[in-house]
């Protein structure tokens, strides 16, 4: 039995929680807490009477501490699920720091002003010493490690599909399949068709963003850059077909090549249809992609923001999105003295998705390991004090519950490699 703050009420969140209502046997007792609060009544009227978990709704501003902090004292949870938007991650920490809750997140922190003079100062100094220019990166929630080793709380980092499942299956894959891995390719195949000209399956801003930006792999030991969508390749996905995929720089990058030891590269694979990537080259050469303010009849717009406010609904492609998504990884390495390789990957239906909890299967496939990391965490299954990501911790009971809640996984010994 325990109690769950989660803040955020977007397509993750509402995945998450519609996973939380059927697991009342651990969450007994939720409060759903976000900037609209609108949003978290109605999911609360739809969920009611479908479960036994309690739900509770507030409205929250999550870049204010003391807000949190004061939702959190009046709820006292077990622990915190961060459902927001990157940009809200420290303060989240903040407040978990301040009350004793443990903090769990699905993606890790990202200024939403990388204009900002202090923080672009950091970012600079990151990408002359580190090697990549992504907007986000693990040393601001890592920086947190001896406070929350101190406060006796742990802060789970990184429990959606990529990063999440992908870094746990890379646990997995080492637990039980190597006894050294030596490259891991995570693929990201999303075969579905919602029948737009143009759509983000997720927040259009975090998306668009991470699209657009530079690739890049780790390789011997330090990051290889490559201009956006410079690395393209075929791949042949079970149960999807044939699609063209690209490198991109992704964060599970960062924490896999300083916790699977031994590991000499890491990629990370995207597939995207020319339409779609047609559609974002013309949007940011036109500058709508741009976070920087500019004037507009008198009003200061935020250009991507203005593009978010024209695009679908992420939430809204659920009904009309047909076909699967393939996510997994592909290992090579030594077993025994002896090469060998292994794909572990899971299939998801967005329409069967749609029938259980009303969401695509791309808010599905980062919803449902949110919760089971949440269960992780308040179920004591991982224990610890201190900032963790996902795969530093025994996969089995998590492998276990993918199973059992919604992301079922197959193993193949004997899988197509990427060249
Ligand atoms: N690891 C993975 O595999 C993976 C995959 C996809 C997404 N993600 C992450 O999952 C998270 C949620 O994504 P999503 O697609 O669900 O986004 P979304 O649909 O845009 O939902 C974001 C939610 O956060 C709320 N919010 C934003 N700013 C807030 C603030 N200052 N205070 C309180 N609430 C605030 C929004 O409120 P409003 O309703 O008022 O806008 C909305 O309910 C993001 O961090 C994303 O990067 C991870």
């Amino acid at each position: 039995m325990s109690r769950l703050l989660i803040i955020g009420c977007g397509g993750v969140a509402s995945v998450a929680i519609h996973k939380c209502c059927q697991n009342s046997a651990v969450f007994d007792d939720i409060v759903i807490a976000s900037r609209t609060k609108s949003k978290c009544d109605a999911l609360k009227e739809k969920l009611e009477g479908t479960t036994a978990t309690k739900i509770s709704t507030a409205r929250v501003d999550a870049d204010n501490v003391d807000e949190l902090v004061a939702l959190i004292e009046g709820y006292r949870p077990d622990a915190v699920l961060n459902l927001a938007l990157p940009y809200q991650d420290l303060t989240v920490m903040d407040a978990c720091l301040k009350t004793g809750a443990h903090y769990i997140d699905t993606a890790n922190y990202e200024p939403e002003d990388t204009d900002d003079p202090a923080w672009r100062a950091v970012y600079e100094k990151r990408c002359r010493e580190a090697g990549f220019t992504a907007y986000f990166d693990y040393s601001w929630q890592w920086a947190y490690q001896e406070k929350f080793k101190e406060a006796g709380i742990m802060a789970l980092l990184g429990t959606g599909f990529d990063p999440g499942v992908t870094s746990v299956f890379s646990a997995y894959a080492l637990k039980h399949y190597f006894d050294e891995i030596h490259t891991i390719d995570i693929l990201d195949c999303n075969g579905g068709d919602h029948g737009y000209p143009f759509a983000t399956n997720f927040n259009p801003e975090i998306n668009l963003r991470e699209v657009s930006a530079n690739g890049s792999y780790w390789e011997n030991g330090h990051w290889v850059e490559t201009k956006p969508m410079e690395i393209k390749r075929v791949y042949n996905f079970p149960q999807v077909g044939e699609k063209d995929m690209y490198l991109l720089h992704h964060e599970e990058i960062e924490s896999l090549a300083k916790n699977i030891p031994g590991v000499k590269r890491i990629r990370f694979f995207m597939t995207f249809g020319q339409s779609y990537l047609t559609h974002m080259k013309c949007l940011e050469n036109v500058g709508m992609l741009s976070t920087s303010p500019v004037m507009f009849n008198g009003q200061e717009i935020v250009p991507i923001q203005f593009l978010k406010a024209l695009l679908p609904d992420p939430a809204s492609l659920g009904p009309r999105t047909v076909g699967k998504t393939n996510i997994g990884c592909i290992f090579t390495g030594v077993k025994d003295g002896k090469e060998k390789t292994v794909y572990i990957y899971n299939v998801c239906d967005h329409q069967e998705c749609y029938r259980e909890v009303g969401s695509q299967a791309v808010s599905y496939t980062t919803g449902v390991p949110a919760m089971i990391g949440a269960m992780m965490v308040v179920t004591g299954a991982w224990k610890g004090a201190g900032v963790f990501n996902v795969e530093e911790f025994d996969p089995d009971p998590y492998m276990e519950a993918l199973n059992r809640w919604g992301l079922p996984w197959v193993v193949d010994e004997n899988p197509q490699t990427v060249e």
